[in-house]
């Protein structure tokens, strides 16, 4: 059986060039808190338990992310990582082993964290580290004869010597607890910055011969911290990189994967196309042979086989039937549901509205709370008035109904199957099947009528 694994996440630091009221933690990265990001790959491992450090911000942080099944371990005041570390330590399974993470390194991925608890189940301790052009900041590695690591210098305290390094300590380590809770203990606070590091422990483990392995993430963008928000920037588009590189890889063509966004999931099928600048929210599945035009922004929407979004369009909370055709400059909004090759043309918008097979609503219209038959066609500038100031209202219009241009259905209202609305109707009463129904006030022209003129000065 494999020694229990607990991952504790430190996410105490104050954050200062972030320059926010959020704790950073909670700043999103692909839409979400960059600790959820963490908190996904910690949980990849299993671990028995995962405990987050948190201190500065107060309650926000666990308050925001609100998940039963995380320890929250305050750490007040915040002197340091190490003392970060003690403040879970009684949370630890002292057989097992403890995996630190920094909740502010949110592209780490599980592959690199699991090989580091394989070789601390070895009961040896795995680093992290990583080789910088640019070193400054980060602790260094100091390595002995042989290669093996000695100890770990924070910059504040290196030599010039030492400042010339340039394998840094990543922060991320995992060991067994039982040895990590016994160095702890054993840590002070003397040196540049009078705070409890946890590098330390590096020195105390290599002093008492233990085996120190170094670990490499497999690119650089894993362990790069986030503190300011130039850094949430370009991690955001590394992070968005590596989502367009899997979807072109899967199959997805992607015009510009430099101008491409996914803030959660985005399943395609065979053959899409995705323009530039779209954004997906939530979960998203686009169906075989979808093109998605430029510039849209679609949320928790399914869209079916071979359907055309063409640009512009905002689908939100809608499931688009095969082949259906829609905008530019369409907006669909929650509980829509279009069926297969529906129309729905520019500066429309649709909400909770069902649209059978085959309808068109072409053109300046605003459909809510309505169910719409098969093969329907519904004029430009149509309006469902479904609000009365206190209660919404359906609209019903059956199969193969023909609604003029400029009408507006007042419902509650029915348009039987077949009918014809005449252009300009204000329809307040259900409009029987096959017939022609309309509103209108008779036509009328006042023989010899003259336009007034201005008077010449
Ligand atoms: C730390 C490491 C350094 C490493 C660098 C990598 C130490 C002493 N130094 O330095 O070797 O190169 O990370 O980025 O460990 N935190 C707490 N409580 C605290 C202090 C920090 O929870 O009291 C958390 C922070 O929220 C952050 C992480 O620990 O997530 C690292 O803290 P930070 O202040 O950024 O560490 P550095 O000084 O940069
Ligand atoms: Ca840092």
């Amino acid at each position: 059986m494999n020694a229990p694994l607990t991952t504790i996440i430190l996410a105490a630091g104050k954050g200062t060039r972030m320059k926010s009221d959020l704790p950073k933690v909670l700043h999103p990265l692909a839409g979400k808190p960059m600790i959820s990001h963490v908190l996904d790959s910690a949980g990849q491992l299993g671990p028995e338990r995962i405990c987050v450090v948190y201190g500065h911000g107060g309650e926000a942080l666990p308050q925001s992310i609100n998940r039963g099944d995380l320890v929250w371990v305050l750490q007040e005041p915040q002197l340091g990582t190490g003392h970060a570390v003690q403040q879970a330590v009684p949370h630890l399974d002292m057989t097992g082993v403890c995996l630190i993470l920094y909740g502010d390194v949110p592209l780490i991925r599980s592959e690199t964290l699991q090989e580091m608890v394989l070789i601390a189940r070895e009961g040896a301790i795995a680093l992290l580290t990583v080789k910088l052009a640019d070193p400054a900041g980060y602790g260094r590695i100091v390595r002995g004869a042989g290669g093996r690591v000695e100890r770990i210098v924070e910059h504040k305290d290196a030599s010039a010597e030492e400042l010339a390094i340039q394998e840094v300590n990543t922060g991320i380590l995992c060991m067994p607890a039982a040895k990590l809770a016994g160095w702890l203990a054993q840590l002070g606070n003397d040196n540049a910055q009078g705070e409890y590091y946890l590098t330390d422990v590096i020195g105390m483990a290599a002093e008492e011969g233990e085996r120190i392995l170094p670990c490499h993430p497999a690119s650089e963008w894993e362990v790069m911290g986030v503190n300011s928000r130039a850094q949430l920037a370009e991690l955001e588009r590394r992070h968005q990189r590596n989502t367009a590189d899997a979807l072109m890889t899967a199959g997805v063509t992607l015009i510009d994967p430099a101008r491409l966004d996914v803030r959660g999931s985005l399943d395609c099928g065979r053959d899409v196309l995705i323009d530039a600048n779209c954004v997906f929210e939530g979960r998203v599945v686009l169906g075989d042979k979808t093109v998605v035009g430029a510039n849209c922004v679609l949320k928790d929407v399914e869209v079916g086989t071979g359907v055309t979004i063409k640009p512009f369009c905002h689908i939100d909370g809608a499931r688009i039937g095969a082949g259906a055709i829609i905008g530019p400059y369409a907006r669909i909004r929650p509980g829509t549901e279009l069926a297969e090759e529906a129309h729905v043309g520019n500066f429309v918008e649709l909400k909770n509205a069902q649209v059978g097979f085959n309808s068109k609503i072409n053109h300046l219209s605003y459909v809510g709370d309505a169910t719409v038959g098969r093969k329907v066609n519904i004029g430009a500038g149509t309006i469902t008035c479904n609000y009365d100031g206190a209660n919404k209202h359906r609209t019903v219009i059956e199969d193969e109904a023909f609604i003029g241009s400029d009408t507006q259905l007042v419902a509650p209202v029915t348009v039987g199957k077949g009918a014809t609305l005449g252009a300009g109707t204000t329809l307040t009463k259900d409009a029987p099947a096959g017939e022609l129904t309309l509103s209108r006030a008779k036509q009328l022209t006042i023989p010899g009528w003259k336009r007034p003129v201005k008077k010449s000065k």
